[in-house]
Protein backbone atom coordinates (compact mmCIF):
# COMPACT_ATOMS: atom_id res chain seq x y z
CA UNK A 1 0.00 0.00 0.00
CA UNK A 2 1.18 3.25 -0.63
CA UNK A 3 0.16 6.88 0.20
CA UNK A 4 0.77 10.73 -1.14
CA UNK A 5 0.03 13.09 1.24
CA UNK A 6 -0.42 16.17 -1.27
CA UNK A 7 -0.21 19.67 -0.56
CA UNK A 8 1.50 20.38 2.42
CA UNK A 9 1.81 23.65 2.86
CA UNK A 10 5.59 23.40 5.72
CA UNK A 11 6.54 20.27 5.95
CA UNK A 12 9.48 19.44 8.65
CA UNK A 13 11.51 16.77 8.18
CA UNK A 14 14.11 16.94 10.73
CA UNK A 15 16.32 15.37 8.15
CA UNK A 16 19.51 17.42 8.10
CA UNK A 17 19.47 17.38 4.43
CA UNK A 18 15.97 18.12 3.42
CA UNK A 19 15.13 20.71 6.37
CA UNK A 20 11.62 22.33 6.02
CA UNK A 21 10.00 22.15 2.71
CA UNK A 22 7.14 24.75 1.52
CA UNK A 23 4.55 22.99 -0.94
CA UNK A 24 5.94 19.56 -0.34
CA UNK A 25 4.28 15.97 -0.27
CA UNK A 26 5.52 12.59 1.07
CA UNK A 27 5.12 9.15 -0.38
CA UNK A 28 4.74 6.36 2.29
CA UNK A 29 5.09 2.56 1.26
CA UNK A 30 5.16 -0.18 3.52
CA UNK A 31 4.57 2.13 6.88
CA UNK A 32 7.78 4.11 5.97
CA UNK A 33 8.77 6.91 4.11
CA UNK A 34 9.35 6.59 1.03
CA UNK A 35 9.89 10.01 -1.18
CA UNK A 36 9.90 13.33 0.38
CA UNK A 37 9.97 16.64 -2.10
CA UNK A 38 8.28 19.53 -3.73
CA UNK A 39 4.84 18.83 -4.74
CA UNK A 40 5.14 20.10 -7.99
CA UNK A 41 7.54 16.72 -8.72
CA UNK A 42 5.99 14.28 -7.02
CA UNK A 43 4.90 10.92 -8.90
CA UNK A 44 1.09 10.82 -8.36
CA UNK A 45 0.54 6.86 -9.06
CA UNK A 46 0.02 5.94 -4.92
CA UNK A 47 -2.64 4.19 -4.20
CA UNK A 48 -3.95 6.71 -1.88
CA UNK A 49 -3.89 10.64 -1.26
CA UNK A 50 -4.47 12.99 1.40
CA UNK A 51 -4.69 16.17 0.48
CA UNK A 52 -3.22 18.53 3.56
CA UNK A 53 -4.49 21.47 1.56
CA UNK A 54 -1.92 23.80 2.85
CA UNK A 55 -1.46 22.43 6.23
CA UNK A 56 1.68 22.07 8.43
CA UNK A 57 2.83 18.20 8.65
CA UNK A 58 4.92 17.56 11.68
CA UNK A 59 6.64 14.19 12.58
CA UNK A 60 4.52 12.38 15.39
CA UNK A 61 5.58 13.48 19.11
CA UNK A 62 7.39 10.99 21.00
CA UNK A 63 6.44 10.96 24.25
CA UNK A 64 9.59 9.59 26.20
CA UNK A 65 8.41 10.08 29.95
CA UNK A 66 5.18 8.84 31.25
CA UNK A 67 3.73 6.94 34.38
CA UNK A 68 0.35 5.46 33.05
CA UNK A 69 -0.07 2.33 35.17
CA UNK A 70 -2.14 3.79 37.99
CA UNK A 71 -5.16 4.22 39.33
CA UNK A 72 -7.42 6.69 41.15
CA UNK A 73 -6.39 10.47 40.90
CA UNK A 74 -4.98 13.23 43.37
CA UNK A 75 -7.18 16.12 42.17
CA UNK A 76 -7.58 17.01 45.67
CA UNK A 77 -3.66 17.50 45.76
CA UNK A 78 -3.92 19.23 43.36
CA UNK A 79 -6.33 21.82 44.42
CA UNK A 80 -4.38 22.28 47.80
CA UNK A 81 -0.74 22.95 45.71
CA UNK A 82 -2.93 25.39 44.21
CA UNK A 83 -3.59 27.33 47.29
CA UNK A 84 0.02 27.26 48.90
CA UNK A 85 0.86 23.64 49.42
CA UNK A 86 4.31 22.48 48.06
CA UNK A 87 4.90 19.26 46.20
CA UNK A 88 6.84 16.19 48.07
CA UNK A 89 6.38 13.84 46.48
CA UNK A 90 4.26 11.94 49.64
CA UNK A 91 1.47 11.77 46.87
CA UNK A 92 2.55 9.25 45.34
CA UNK A 93 1.82 6.81 48.38
CA UNK A 94 -1.62 7.92 47.60
CA UNK A 95 -1.33 6.48 44.14
CA UNK A 96 0.49 3.12 45.35
CA UNK A 97 -2.41 1.94 47.26
CA UNK A 98 -4.78 2.34 44.65
CA UNK A 99 -2.46 0.73 42.14
CA UNK A 100 -1.98 -1.85 44.13
CA UNK A 101 -6.06 -2.69 45.27
CA UNK A 102 -7.17 -2.43 41.08
CA UNK A 103 -7.37 -5.47 38.68
CA UNK A 104 -5.22 -5.97 35.92
CA UNK A 105 -8.04 -5.29 33.34
CA UNK A 106 -8.93 -2.17 34.74
CA UNK A 107 -5.23 -0.93 35.28
CA UNK A 108 -5.04 -2.34 31.64
CA UNK A 109 -8.12 -0.22 30.20
CA UNK A 110 -7.14 3.10 31.65
CA UNK A 111 -3.63 2.97 30.19
CA UNK A 112 -5.42 2.46 27.09
CA UNK A 113 -7.67 5.69 27.83
CA UNK A 114 -4.86 7.57 28.39
CA UNK A 115 -2.70 6.66 25.37
CA UNK A 116 -6.10 7.16 23.52
CA UNK A 117 -5.60 11.14 24.60
CA UNK A 118 -1.84 10.85 23.81
CA UNK A 119 -2.29 9.77 20.18
CA UNK A 120 -5.55 11.90 19.33
CA UNK A 121 -3.11 14.73 20.22
CA UNK A 122 -0.38 13.80 17.62
CA UNK A 123 2.05 11.72 20.01
CA UNK A 124 2.70 8.58 18.09
CA UNK A 125 5.60 6.50 20.14
CA UNK A 126 4.94 6.38 23.75
CA UNK A 127 7.15 5.11 27.10
CA UNK A 128 4.94 4.07 30.23
CA UNK A 129 6.95 3.72 32.98
CA UNK A 130 5.99 1.47 36.41
CA UNK A 131 6.53 2.93 39.78
CA UNK A 132 2.66 2.91 41.28
CA UNK A 133 3.09 -1.14 42.61
CA UNK A 134 6.60 -1.76 44.56
CA UNK A 135 6.10 -5.22 45.16
CA UNK A 136 7.60 -7.83 43.70
CA UNK A 137 4.18 -8.87 41.75
CA UNK A 138 2.98 -5.70 41.30
CA UNK A 139 5.96 -4.11 39.27
CA UNK A 140 6.05 -7.22 37.04
CA UNK A 141 2.66 -6.46 36.20
CA UNK A 142 2.67 -3.01 35.93
CA UNK A 143 5.67 -3.47 33.49
CA UNK A 144 3.50 -6.07 31.61
CA UNK A 145 0.52 -4.05 31.66
CA UNK A 146 3.20 -1.34 29.94
CA UNK A 147 4.48 -3.96 27.34
CA UNK A 148 1.28 -4.65 26.43
CA UNK A 149 0.18 -1.54 25.24
CA UNK A 150 3.25 0.75 24.89
CA UNK A 151 5.82 1.15 22.68
CA UNK A 152 8.46 1.30 25.13
CA UNK A 153 8.73 0.05 29.13
CA UNK A 154 10.56 1.27 31.96
CA UNK A 155 11.05 -0.36 35.36
CA UNK A 156 10.97 2.57 37.61
CA UNK A 157 10.18 -0.08 40.91
CA UNK A 158 12.57 2.89 42.87
CA UNK A 159 10.15 5.61 42.99
CA UNK A 160 9.28 5.92 46.19
CA UNK A 161 10.02 4.40 49.49
CA UNK A 162 6.91 2.80 50.30
CA UNK A 163 5.05 2.66 53.64
CA UNK A 164 5.81 -0.96 54.59
CA UNK A 165 9.72 -0.25 54.43
CA UNK A 166 9.48 3.09 56.25
CA UNK A 167 13.03 3.86 57.61
CA UNK A 168 14.56 0.89 55.96
CA UNK A 169 15.03 1.98 52.51
CA UNK A 170 17.96 -0.08 51.85
CA UNK A 171 16.35 -3.22 52.32
CA UNK A 172 13.53 -2.09 49.99
CA UNK A 173 16.79 -1.34 47.27
CA UNK A 174 17.85 -5.10 48.05
CA UNK A 175 14.34 -5.67 47.11
CA UNK A 176 14.53 -4.23 43.85
CA UNK A 177 17.78 -5.40 42.82
CA UNK A 178 17.40 -8.74 44.00
CA UNK A 179 13.73 -9.43 43.21
CA UNK A 180 12.17 -6.88 40.79
CA UNK A 181 14.79 -6.26 38.59
CA UNK A 182 14.82 -10.11 37.65
CA UNK A 183 10.87 -10.55 37.70
CA UNK A 184 10.33 -7.43 35.42
CA UNK A 185 14.02 -7.36 33.32
CA UNK A 186 11.91 -9.51 30.75
CA UNK A 187 9.08 -6.91 29.95
CA UNK A 188 11.18 -3.93 29.74
CA UNK A 189 13.82 -1.85 28.40
CA UNK A 190 14.71 0.43 30.81
CA UNK A 191 15.41 1.17 34.42
CA UNK A 192 15.32 3.97 36.44
CA UNK A 193 15.11 5.72 39.37
CA UNK A 194 13.91 8.62 41.13
CA UNK A 195 17.09 10.26 42.56
CA UNK A 196 16.19 12.60 45.12
CA UNK A 197 16.06 13.65 48.65
CA UNK A 198 13.48 12.01 50.30
CA UNK A 199 13.37 9.17 47.54
CA UNK A 200 16.34 7.24 46.94
CA UNK A 201 20.20 8.62 47.40
CA UNK A 202 22.86 8.39 44.97
CA UNK A 203 24.01 5.42 46.33
CA UNK A 204 21.08 3.52 46.27
CA UNK A 205 20.30 4.95 42.77
CA UNK A 206 23.53 3.88 41.86
CA UNK A 207 22.18 0.16 43.36
CA UNK A 208 19.30 0.18 41.52
CA UNK A 209 21.02 1.47 37.95
CA UNK A 210 24.25 -1.42 37.92
CA UNK A 211 21.36 -4.26 38.38
CA UNK A 212 19.16 -2.80 35.88
CA UNK A 213 22.11 -2.85 33.88
CA UNK A 214 23.42 -5.82 34.73
CA UNK A 215 20.02 -7.61 33.48
CA UNK A 216 20.46 -6.11 30.44
CA UNK A 217 18.52 -2.98 30.53
CA UNK A 218 19.48 0.62 29.61
CA UNK A 219 19.74 3.43 32.17
CA UNK A 220 17.51 6.64 32.55
CA UNK A 221 17.38 8.17 35.91
CA UNK A 222 14.42 10.71 37.50
CA UNK A 223 17.09 13.61 38.11
CA UNK A 224 17.39 17.07 39.63
CA UNK A 225 13.72 17.37 39.78
CA UNK A 226 13.77 19.21 43.19
CA UNK A 227 16.90 19.69 44.60
CA UNK A 228 20.40 19.87 43.22
CA UNK A 229 21.95 16.77 43.61
CA UNK A 230 24.08 13.94 42.21
CA UNK A 231 21.74 12.77 39.24
CA UNK A 232 22.09 14.24 36.33
CA UNK A 233 26.31 13.25 37.01
CA UNK A 234 25.22 9.33 38.11
CA UNK A 235 23.43 8.87 34.89
CA UNK A 236 26.08 10.30 32.67
CA UNK A 237 28.60 8.44 34.50
CA UNK A 238 26.28 5.44 33.96
CA UNK A 239 25.73 6.42 29.98
CA UNK A 240 21.79 7.18 30.59
CA UNK A 241 20.25 7.71 27.63
CA UNK A 242 18.23 10.47 29.29
CA UNK A 243 18.47 12.18 32.58
CA UNK A 244 14.62 13.42 33.04
CA UNK A 245 13.09 16.54 35.11
CA UNK A 246 16.91 18.59 35.10
CA UNK A 247 15.52 21.55 37.12
CA UNK A 248 18.15 22.16 39.54
CA UNK A 249 21.27 22.27 37.59
CA UNK A 250 24.63 22.98 39.19
CA UNK A 251 27.17 24.00 36.49
CA UNK A 252 29.44 20.31 36.57
CA UNK A 253 25.71 19.15 35.76
CA UNK A 254 25.92 20.96 32.46
CA UNK A 255 29.15 20.05 31.67
CA UNK A 256 28.76 16.28 32.24
CA UNK A 257 25.44 16.67 29.93
CA UNK A 258 27.55 18.55 27.20
CA UNK A 259 30.57 16.35 27.51
CA UNK A 260 28.17 12.61 26.49
CA UNK A 261 25.09 11.41 24.87
CA UNK A 262 22.48 12.04 27.71
CA UNK A 263 19.61 13.93 26.73
CA UNK A 264 18.52 16.45 29.17
CA UNK A 265 14.82 15.82 29.34
CA UNK A 266 12.49 18.99 30.49
CA UNK A 267 9.20 18.10 31.98
CA UNK A 268 7.74 21.50 32.14
CA UNK A 269 3.80 20.06 32.35
CA UNK A 270 5.24 18.81 35.97
CA UNK A 271 6.74 22.39 36.93
CA UNK A 272 2.97 23.84 35.98
CA UNK A 273 0.69 21.44 37.90
CA UNK A 274 3.71 21.98 41.02
CA UNK A 275 4.22 25.58 40.45
CA UNK A 276 7.99 24.73 40.76
CA UNK A 277 10.33 26.87 38.82
CA UNK A 278 11.31 26.50 35.44
CA UNK A 279 14.42 24.16 33.84
CA UNK A 280 16.66 26.34 32.26
CA UNK A 281 16.48 25.36 28.78
CA UNK A 282 18.46 28.51 27.22
CA UNK A 283 21.39 26.82 29.30
CA UNK A 284 21.33 23.24 28.21
CA UNK A 285 20.70 24.23 24.90
CA UNK A 286 23.57 27.00 24.72
CA UNK A 287 25.81 24.41 26.12
CA UNK A 288 25.55 21.93 22.98
CA UNK A 289 22.72 19.71 25.54
CA UNK A 290 20.45 17.45 23.65
CA UNK A 291 17.24 18.74 25.06
CA UNK A 292 13.81 16.65 24.82
CA UNK A 293 10.42 17.73 25.57
CA UNK A 294 7.72 14.91 27.30
CA UNK A 295 4.44 15.27 29.24
CA UNK A 296 5.44 13.12 32.00
CA UNK A 297 1.61 11.94 32.72
CA UNK A 298 0.87 11.19 36.03
CA UNK A 299 -1.86 11.66 38.30
CA UNK A 300 0.43 13.40 40.97
CA UNK A 301 2.62 15.94 39.05
CA UNK A 302 1.53 16.31 35.38
CA UNK A 303 -1.81 14.67 34.58
CA UNK A 304 -1.52 15.63 30.86
CA UNK A 305 -1.24 13.98 27.99
CA UNK A 306 -1.09 17.13 25.66
CA UNK A 307 2.61 17.21 23.89
CA UNK A 308 1.31 20.14 22.14
CA UNK A 309 1.20 21.84 25.54
CA UNK A 310 3.74 21.07 26.67
CA UNK A 311 5.77 22.88 23.28
CA UNK A 312 3.22 26.00 24.40
CA UNK A 313 4.92 25.50 27.59
CA UNK A 314 8.60 25.05 26.63
CA UNK A 315 8.17 28.50 23.94
CA UNK A 316 6.50 30.49 26.39
CA UNK A 317 8.29 29.88 29.92
CA UNK A 318 11.54 27.66 28.80
CA UNK A 319 12.09 30.05 26.28
CA UNK A 320 13.01 27.87 23.30
CA UNK A 321 11.81 28.72 19.44
CA UNK A 322 8.85 26.95 18.59
CA UNK A 323 11.50 24.98 16.29
CA UNK A 324 13.48 24.34 19.11
CA UNK A 325 10.35 23.07 20.84
CA UNK A 326 9.20 20.78 17.92
CA UNK A 327 12.54 19.13 17.50
CA UNK A 328 12.84 18.60 21.46
CA UNK A 329 9.31 17.00 21.39
CA UNK A 330 9.88 14.61 18.26
CA UNK A 331 13.43 13.82 17.38
CA UNK A 332 14.43 14.79 20.82
CA UNK A 333 12.44 12.25 22.37
CA UNK A 334 13.40 9.49 20.33
CA UNK A 335 16.88 9.89 20.80
CA UNK A 336 15.63 9.86 24.57
CA UNK A 337 14.54 6.53 23.62
CA UNK A 338 17.47 5.81 20.96
CA UNK A 339 14.75 4.89 18.34
CA UNK A 340 16.34 6.38 15.22
CA UNK A 341 13.46 5.45 13.18
CA UNK A 342 10.81 7.88 14.77
CA UNK A 343 10.81 11.79 15.56
CA UNK A 344 11.97 12.47 11.81
CA UNK A 345 10.23 12.81 8.17
CA UNK A 346 13.48 11.42 6.39
CA UNK A 347 13.28 8.54 3.50
CA UNK A 348 13.38 5.46 5.18
CA UNK A 349 11.61 7.01 8.68
CA UNK A 350 8.78 5.26 10.14
CA UNK A 351 6.02 7.41 8.52
CA UNK A 352 4.54 8.40 11.95
CA UNK A 353 3.33 11.89 11.73
CA UNK A 354 0.57 14.65 12.00
CA UNK A 355 -0.82 16.99 10.10
CA UNK A 356 -2.04 20.01 11.55
CA UNK A 357 -4.84 22.09 11.38
CA UNK A 358 -2.61 25.17 11.03
CA UNK A 359 -0.30 26.61 8.61
CA UNK A 360 2.92 26.74 10.75
CA UNK A 361 4.39 24.66 13.49
CA UNK A 362 4.24 28.34 15.17
CA UNK A 363 0.45 27.48 15.95
CA UNK A 364 1.58 24.72 18.41
CA UNK A 365 2.40 27.07 20.71
CA UNK A 366 0.42 30.53 19.18
CA UNK A 367 -2.45 28.18 19.88
CA UNK A 368 -2.55 26.68 22.90
CA UNK A 369 -5.08 24.41 24.15
CA UNK A 370 -6.37 24.26 20.70
CA UNK A 371 -6.64 20.38 19.05
CA UNK A 372 -4.88 21.22 16.25
CA UNK A 373 -3.78 17.59 15.40
CA UNK A 374 -5.85 16.50 11.98
CA UNK A 375 -4.92 13.77 11.10
CA UNK A 376 -2.30 11.30 12.82
CA UNK A 377 -0.29 8.39 11.54
CA UNK A 378 1.04 5.92 12.72
CA UNK A 379 2.86 3.78 10.57
CA UNK A 380 1.44 5.58 7.60
CA UNK A 381 -2.23 4.19 9.11
CA UNK A 382 -4.85 6.17 10.99
CA UNK A 383 -6.00 5.12 14.30
O1 LIG B 1 7.89 12.42 37.20
N1 LIG B 1 9.21 12.52 40.33
C1 LIG B 1 8.74 11.43 40.43
N2 LIG B 1 7.78 10.89 39.69
C2 LIG B 1 6.72 11.61 39.06
C3 LIG B 1 5.69 12.06 40.01
C4 LIG B 1 4.97 10.97 40.63
C5 LIG B 1 3.80 11.33 41.49
O2 LIG B 1 3.78 12.38 42.19
O3 LIG B 1 2.87 10.50 41.48
C6 LIG B 1 7.24 12.73 38.18
O4 LIG B 1 7.04 13.92 38.44
FE1 LIG C 1 8.36 11.04 36.02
Amino acid sequence: MSLLIDHIGELTTHDPELGTLRDAALVVEDGRVAWVGPSASVDRGADEVLDAAGAAVIPGFVESHSHLVFAGDRAEEFAARMAGESYEAGGIRTTLAATRAASEGDLGANLVRLAAEYRRQGTTTLEVKSGYGQTVADEERSVRIAARHADDTTLLAAHVVPPEFAGRADDYVRLVVEEMVPAAAPHARWIDVFCERGAFDPDQSRAVLEAGRAAGLGVRVHANQLTVGEGVRLGVELGAASVDHCVHLADADVDALAGSDTVATLLPGADFSTRGPWPDARRLLDAGVTVALGADCNPGTSYTTSMPFVVALAVRELRMTPAEALWAATAGGARALRRPDVGHLGVGARADLVVLDAPSVIHLAYRPGVPLARTVLKDGRRG
